[in-house]
């Protein structure tokens, strides 16, 4: 039994014992540490918490991002994502979310070189570029070689080094467009475009994806905006899965790369960053308006997801869902209208009504619209992560940073709860007794 105390703090019975303990609350949580002395006998571990998936743990402080997910709220150091989205770019939210703080002219000024003057890559990762295979998945590619940019700059080690770190941030930042255009012109088989420096964060990608023989590529200037603010959009989002990763994994102290690979990887999966590849899969899946019913009632029956809807923290329209949504219909102008937004409108349509959504609080996700609008810009479907990656960077890098100087931290090292075998005695092959197995042993042994 429980009670809350307004001192701040909770008197904990254990019903078990009858046994009454104190546990301080602090900025509205426990430390789960504090139930540790809470224990049947001298020699029990103590009382652990179990939370698969951290649905109510928090594993840090943080001042970098907000969210009210049921107010669909969501602010980067205390600035509304509308906001940013309206007047910032992209540089300039990467500058406010790494540095907490957004920048006047001349900061802004000294910081866009300062990214801009790292958008090379060491000649060795071409050949490194190379090694893939003629079809191999960007966002593979990219798990790779952000990875192997460690290799290229040992100096990053020096993770408590303020300097180094602050190197490393514009490294990474410069460079991520320039390897996620190459794994893209890898992919195509097209030579490698060289950045072009005189061109806007989004427009020297552009200008890396799409540059064919033009001696001069000049990106269409709705499109670029649109980017950037895609980018300003997937730039953090608080605790999530690939942000664990870059978190846990820097725990150990390795290098920023070698944690944004991880981040890299976390991302990749359907469930995160694959999300808006997912949905455009599914979009061209069902193939006409009129067969939107039809999908809506399998997804309920439980043959799968319906992909962009959903969210761990956000039990309202996701707020970044709204911007974009507006944003698709302004790319759209540019490079007319898709048939699959029409089945995407009809989806959001029949979901936002039906009772099954409507029970679950599941809404439209920053993924529902912008594969539309990426894929309307011409990138494939294989790049979608990718681009999410581009713009999550500058969160990820500032969360390691908060990470690396929180002296609350420490490895991290989740508990389990053991559900397994006692200690048994080992026996020869001849004497094991299979006959004594259950069915479902039997069946994981037979692999
Ligand atoms: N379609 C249909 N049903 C869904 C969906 C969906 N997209 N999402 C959740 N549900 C249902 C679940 O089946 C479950 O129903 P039940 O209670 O009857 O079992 C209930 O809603 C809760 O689902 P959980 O999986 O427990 O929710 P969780 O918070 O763990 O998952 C997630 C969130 C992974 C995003 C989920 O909503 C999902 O898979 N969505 C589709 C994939 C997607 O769009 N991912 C992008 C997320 S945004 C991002 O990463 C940038």
């Amino acid at each position: 039994m429980t009670t809350v105390n307004p001192s701040g703090s909770l008197t904990v019975t254990d019903n078990r014992t009858g046994k009454t303990y104190d546990i301080p609350v602090e900025n509205g949580a426990f430390k789960t540490m504090d139930f540790r002395q809470i224990k049947l006998s001298d020699d029990d571990f103590g009382l652990l918490g179990y939370d698969p998936g951290f649905l109510n743990t928090a594993s840090c402080k943080s001042a970098i991002t907000y969210i009210d997910g049921d107010r669909g709220i969501l602010r980067y150091r205390g600035y509304p994502i509308e906001q940013l989205a309206q007047h910032s770019t992209f540089l300039e939210t990467a500058y406010l979310l790494i540095k907490g703080e957004l920048p006047d002219k001349e900061r802004l000024a000294v910081w866009s070189y300062n990214i801009h003057h790292h958008t090379m890559t060491h000649a060795n990762i071409v050949k490194f570029m190379d090694g893939f295979r003629y079809d191999a998945h960007p966002m593979g590619i990219m798990v790779g070689t952000v990875g192997a940019l460690s290799t290229f700059y040992p100096d990053a080690k020096n993770i408590m080094n303020e300097d180094s770190r602050k190197l490393q941030v514009r490294r990474l930042i410069g460079k991520i467009p320039t390897l996620a255009a190459m794994s893209f012109r890898h992919s195509m088989g097209f030579p490698y475009v060289l950045p072009d420096n005189d061109l806007s964060y989004p427009g020297n990608f552009l200008s890396m994806m799409f540059k064919m023989t033009e001696h001069n590529y000049r990106p269409n200037p709705v499109l670029e905006r649109a980017l950037d603010v895609l980018f300003i959009l997937h730039a953090d989002h608080e605790q999530n899965c690939s942000t664990n990763a870059v978190r846990a994994v820097g725990s150990s102290g390795v290098d920023p790369y070698t944690a944004v690979a991880a981040g890299c990887a976390a991302l990749y999966g359907p469930k995160h960053g694959g999300a808006n590849e997912a949905v455009i899969r599914m979009l061209m899946e069902i193939g006409s308006i009129d067969k939107v019913p039809e999908f809506i009632k399998s997804v309920k029956a439980g043959s799968g997801r319906l992909m962009g809807f959903g969210h761990r923290v956000y039990k309202n329209y996701d707020p970044r869902a709204k911007i974009i949504k507006k944003i698709a219909f302004e790319v759209f102008e540019e490079t007319g209208r898709s048939p699959l937004l029409d089945i995407a409108l009809e989806l959001e349509r029949i979901a936002l009504e039906d009772d099954y959504f409507i029970a679950r609080k599941l809404y439209p996700n920053v993924d529902f619209y912008s594969g539309l609008i990426y894929k309307a810009m011409g990138f494939p479907l294989d790049m979608f992560p990718v681009l999410f990656a581009i713009g999550r960077i500058p969160g990820w890098l500032s969360q390691w940073t908060e990470h690396v100087q929180d002296s609350d931290q420490k490895i991290a090292r989740p508990r389990q709860l053991y559900l397994g075998e006692e200690v048994r005695d080992w026996m020869p092959i001849e004497s094991r007794p299979r006959n004594r197995m259950d069915e479902k042993k039997l069946d994981i042994c037979r692999l």
